[in-house]
């Protein structure tokens, strides 16, 4: 079989999605390993569950560092260490500098809690319920320099009711995360991702559930 590609999985939190890739990464024909997970902070309840699941965990506070690029070359060392191939931020909840972002192009997913561009930043629910939207969702996208942005690589929406709460709605739309980033980590990590012209193609997307498909996401033979 073919070896799976070492991953890192970096966490701020609860690590919900962090759970659903350690449980995606348990099936034999998954593609990728979750190697190691870290977190820049030493409470992050993600941190418990790498250990349950027997993953190596590292933390590394930004705070012991005097600038973002001091912080990013520790993290970037720890990572060439542990041997890992592509990033999973997952609730990481720090920027990244350009060059470290540079190091990893088209190798570090991102998840986001809305359909991107709406939305970026924080309080993702607040604003869509404020703003009146119908739908919102969530994305999965290779990282780029600017917050939040980079190539798309799968979306799901997620209806948006009257009655929503800004807790209701993240309860739906965490759903649909831990359904996309199983599945965009599957492609990224059997090699059937390609970026052309800042977008995603992708190669057999293999998508049985109608939810997938999705007229920017095209399957290709
Ligand atoms: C998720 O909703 C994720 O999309 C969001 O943080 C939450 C982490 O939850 N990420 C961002 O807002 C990134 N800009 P989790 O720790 O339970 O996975």
């Amino acid at each position: 079989m073919t070896p799976k590609v070492a991953t890192a999985v970096l966490i701020s939190g609860s690590g919900s999605n962090l759970q659903a890739l350690l449980d995606a990464a348990v099936a034999p024909d998954f593609p990728a390993s979750i190697a190691l997970v870290l977190s820049n902070k030493a409470d992050a309840y993600g941190l418990q569950r790498a250990e349950r699941a027997g993953i190596p965990t590292q933390v590394i506070s930004h705070r012991d560092f005097p600038t973002r690029e001091a912080f990013d070359a520790a993290m970037q060392e720890i990572l060439v260490n542990s041997g890992v191939e592509l990033i999973c931020l997952a609730g990481f909840m720090r920027l990244l500098t350009p060059g470290f972002v540079e190091k990893w192009a088209g190798r570090m997913l991102n998840i986001h809690p809305s359909l991107l561009p709406a939305f970026k930043g924080l309080h993702t629910h607040e604003r869509a319920i404020e703003a009146g939207v119908k739908f919102t969702g969530c994305t999965v996208h290779f990282v780029s320099a600017e917050m939040d942005a980079g190539p798309i690589i799968m979306q799901a929406t997620v209806p948006v009711f009257p009655d929503d709460t800004p807790d209701r709605l993240r309860e739906r739309v965490l759903e649909a995360e831990h359904r996309i980033y199983p599945q965009s980590l599957r492609l990224a990590a059997s090699g059937r991702l390609r970026i052309e012209g800042g977008r995603v193609i992708a190669q057999d997307a293999g998508t049985p559930q109608g939810w997938l498909a999705n007229p920017v996401y095209p399957a290709i033979s």
